[in-house]
């Protein structure tokens, strides 16, 4: 498959430094994530330049960490990797740079990853997974679905039109006064909530497996808004938190069917019976749940999520990428393709 067994890989993209050490693109040696959310959470968001600073700050023991959960010496590797793109240029720029000297100091191969690439190849990690499948990829900067059709042979089938999934979630959330990242805060309010306390919008889009939420996130806000002005003006700190919850509950319903009925209609319409979903918000237990219900009822279909851990940016999935695309993993090539859908 690869002529690369170990690969230690970097992943900088956005506000997690990572550092993974894989073997054969699936067993995972080390992997170790210094996150900068308490950083970014005073903002609301991420701050692209305080990223990079702390990048650059975290990235050496970060690396160290990594070898010395494996056990293993930087002449031990077979490939260096690291995410080359996309994402904040500044971020990306640290783990790039660490990973070609690396690569120079050793006299290793260096392989430039797709972040994602990376996402889909989550799945590969500890798993049995191969393609064909389809693949439900729900970040912070995109929502789509893929046909993987080889290791290296993935086309685009759907995609979002202007909100990626994630990125609605952190809107909705920051409106609702809840801290950054919205999505996990909104994921575990939304099991004590009423899911059908709000009545949301479902955007009808003319790609059948495309995917629009900016009009949800705009009415969501909106709802949210007209309900808090008609609590009383000495409401009580649990009534804000259970009109909190039930729009998270609400949001999160109408998210999931939407994810869910457009993936399962895609999925029949190309014959596929192997369903993946990747991405932080493949995190989420609303989606995961909804997925599971599915396969458990329907037997000829399987399903396959990444552990918790690799769901949110990581750098195992970036070696699980560079094993499985060795050849095709310069991001200047076009490595996603788009096909027409009905
Ligand atoms: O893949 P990721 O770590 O970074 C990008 O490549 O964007 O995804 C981060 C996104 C954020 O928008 C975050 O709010 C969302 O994933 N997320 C979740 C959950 N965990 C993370 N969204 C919904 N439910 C979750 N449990
Ligand atoms: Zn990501």
């Amino acid at each position: 498959m690869s002529p690369y067994h170990r690969i230690l890989a970097l992943e900088s993209s956005c506000d997690d430094t990572a550092v993974a050490i894989v073997e054969d693109g699936r067993t995972i040696r080390a992997s170790v994530i210094h996150s900068q959310t308490s950083l970014h959470a005073q903002f609301g968001g991420v701050v692209p330049e305080a990223a990079a600073r702390e990048h650059i700050a975290a990235i050496n023991n970060t690396l160290q960490e990594a070898l010395d959960m494996a056990g293993c010496s930087l002449y031990e590797m077979d490939a260096f990797a690291a995410t080359l793109g996309p994402g904040l240029v500044g971020s990306l720029l640290v783990g790039a740079n660490t990973g070609k000297t690396l690569s120079l100091i050793t006299g290793k191969p260096f392989l430039g990853v797709h972040h994602l690439y990376a996402h889909v190849a989550s799945n590969y990690l500890d798993s049995d997974l191969e393609p064909p499948f389809l693949c439900l990829l729900v970040s912070g900067g995109h929502t789509q679905l893929i046909a993987v059709e080889e290791y290296a042979t993935m086309r685009v089938v759907g995609e979002s039109l202007d909100d990626a999934v994630g990125e609605a979630y952190d809107k909705v959330a920051r409106f609702m006064s809840l801290p950054y990242p919205g999505g996990p805060v909104m994921d575990r309010l939304s099991q004590e909530g009423n899911p059908k306390a709000f009545s949301l919008p479902k955007a009808q889009t003319s790609g059948a497996y495309d995917f629009s939420f900016s009009g949800l996130k705009t009415a969501a806000s909106r709802s949210f808004e007209k309900a808090r002005e008609l609590l009383p003006p000495n409401r009580s700190a649990e009534a804000l938190r259970t009109l909190q919850a039930d729009m998270a509950a609400s949001f999160q319903r109408t998210v999931v069917d939407t994810l869910f009925e457009k993936t399962l209609r895609c999925a029949k319409d190309l014959n596929i019976k192997t369903l993946s979903i990747a991405g932080g918000v493949s995190a989420n237990q609303g989606l995961r749940q909804r997925f599971q219900d599915f396969v458990n009822e329907n037997p000829d279909y399987c399903l396959y999520v990444p552990n918790l851990k690799y769901c949110t940016d990581n750098a195992a999935m970036v070696a699980a990428s560079a094993y499985f695309n060795p050849y095709t993993t310069d991001i200047r090539q076009e490595v996603f393709s788009r096909s027409p859908q009905p």
